[in-house]
């Protein structure tokens, strides 16, 4: 979306988000300010569910907490009737507080403690297990009814090196060999039904891939099936579907997609006795485009080049300095200038890295103007942090020119709130 597509609109040079106007907003509430729009989320959703389902009914959905813990989006999603997949005991805790039935849950841990084994075993979650050596320590707790492992496939993509979770440097999966072994064991164990699952990687745009891999991951079903004597109830694909960041990215074709995923299963499933469900457990592809970061510009500086300063730094939004990250910047308040530069955006925090944007062209900006940061819904306030001692960032749900503050910003109390101090430092 390089042209200002919906849910953006530029109004009488303000950038608006559906029906709500950016620059308003952010005098209102102040910055660093994520503002979400509710209908975006739900026509993601929709778009990546009726794409899948109507080629394979037998579909499900799990929301992947991580990208973003709000309750207030976690409900919507389970509105829309998503299950909720959970990395660890506080995001199952949360899917329980936002009401998704256990049933509804996925647990896929790694490298396990056993309090988090204990913990899953008790609420009897399907579990997703990263090695064999973990079922035996499930067991110890109980078995829950599901099993499934996480198979590294050999192979993965992503949008950055460091978001490829397969092949020979992951630290994810068990191979084909453990996978038939740890099956067979699930099954002596008494596990009575079972899925099998791969996250080979994350923010993918190339569609071929999703077939790919799915092939690769249908071999070695068919391997484990043979050799531990069991079918599969689900098949879980993971996430990965990228969204377009940097221009001039294409969104992601969702409907070839899922026909790439869907034909497999077609050719593999369609007419035979028992028929598995096809799970997908995305994050990105549902939030990103839904949320914009505002940051307000305190400080310009000429040193060699131009600097500008806003509140939304490394902090905030991690992904510029950790990956590299492109994201899609305007001047909310100068969405009709004419006149550009080259500039570079930089936060407050005192790193180096703390850079949004190197070289970006933008409207000629100024102190006390609002920057409007893209695709900030996905991995965006889950990654946040208080680096600095700088308090966390508001959330905004928008939704028909009505707003909803569902997270508030944090302040000292939050920083201090744990903080303990022996008396006799106070001498
Ligand atoms: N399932 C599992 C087991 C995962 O680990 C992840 C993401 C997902 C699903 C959802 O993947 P998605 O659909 O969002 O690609 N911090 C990075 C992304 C790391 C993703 C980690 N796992 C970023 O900012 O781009």
């Amino acid at each position: 979306m390089w042209k200002i597509e919906p849910p953006l609109y530029n109004r009488q040079g303000n950038l608006h988000l559906g029906k709500s106007d950016l620059v308003e907003l952010a005098d209102r509430y102040g910055t660093p300010l994520f503002v979400t729009e509710e209908n975006r989320i739900r026509e993601n959703y929709r778009r990546l569910n009726d794409a899948f389902t109507r080629r394979w009914n037998r579909f499900r959905l799990y929301y992947a907490v991580k990208a973003n813990n709000n309750l207030a989006i976690l409900n919507i999603l389970r509105q829309e009737g998503s299950g909720a997949d959970c990395s660890c005991i506080p995001e199952l805790q949360l899917a329980n507080l936002a009401n998704f039935r256990i049933e509804d849950m996925l647990y896929t841990g790694n490298y396990n403690s056993d309090e988090e084994l204990n913990f899953a075993a008790q609420l009897g979650v399907p579990v997703n297990l990263d090695d064999i050596d973990i079922l035996d320590r499930l067991a110890k707790f109980g078995l829950p009814e599901t099993i499934c492992f996480r198979i590294n496939p050999g192979f993965g993509k992503g949008g950055f090196d460091k978001l490829v979770f397969a092949g020979p440097d992951a630290k994810f999966g068990i191979t084909s060999e453990v996978a038939e072994r740890a099956y067979a064991r699930a099954k002596k164990l008494g596990a009575k039904r079972f899925g099998i699952h791969m996250m080979a990687g994350s923010s993918v745009l190339d569609v071929e891939y999703f077939g790919q891999v799915t092939d690769r991951l249908f071999e070695i079903a068919a391997g484990i099936s043979e050799k531990a004597g069991i079918e599969f109830d689900f098949v879980n694909i993971g996430g990965g579907f990228g969204v377009p960041y940097r221009p001039p990215e294409p969104d992601l074709d969702i409907e070839r997609v899922a026909a790439e995923v869907t034909d497999r299963f077609k050719q593999r499933f369609e007419g035979a006795g028992s028929v598995p469900y096809l799970y997908a457990e995305p994050g990105r592809y549902l939030l990103c485009d839904s949320t914009v970061l505002l940051g307000r510009v305190h400080a310009v500086k000429f040193a060699g080049k131009k600097f500008v300063g806003t509140d939304a730094g490394m902090n905030i939004l991690l992904r510029p300095a950790l990956y590299g990250a492109y994201h899609q910047m305007y001047v909310a308040n100068r969405m009709n200038a004419r006149k550009k530069e080259k500039v570079n955006i930089v936060g407050q925090v005192c790193e180096n890295s703390d850079i949004l944007a190197k070289d970006r062209e933008l409207p000629v900006t100024e102190e006390g103007d609002v920057i409007a940061i893209l695709n900030a819904g996905a991995y965006g306030y889950s990654m946040s942090s208080n680096y600095n001692t700088r308090p966390r960032a508001a959330e905004l749900l928008v939704r028909d020119g009505e707003e909803f503050l569902i997270r508030e910003r944090e302040d000292l109390t939050d920083i201090l709130d744990r903080q303990r101090l022996p008396g006799r430092l106070l001498k």
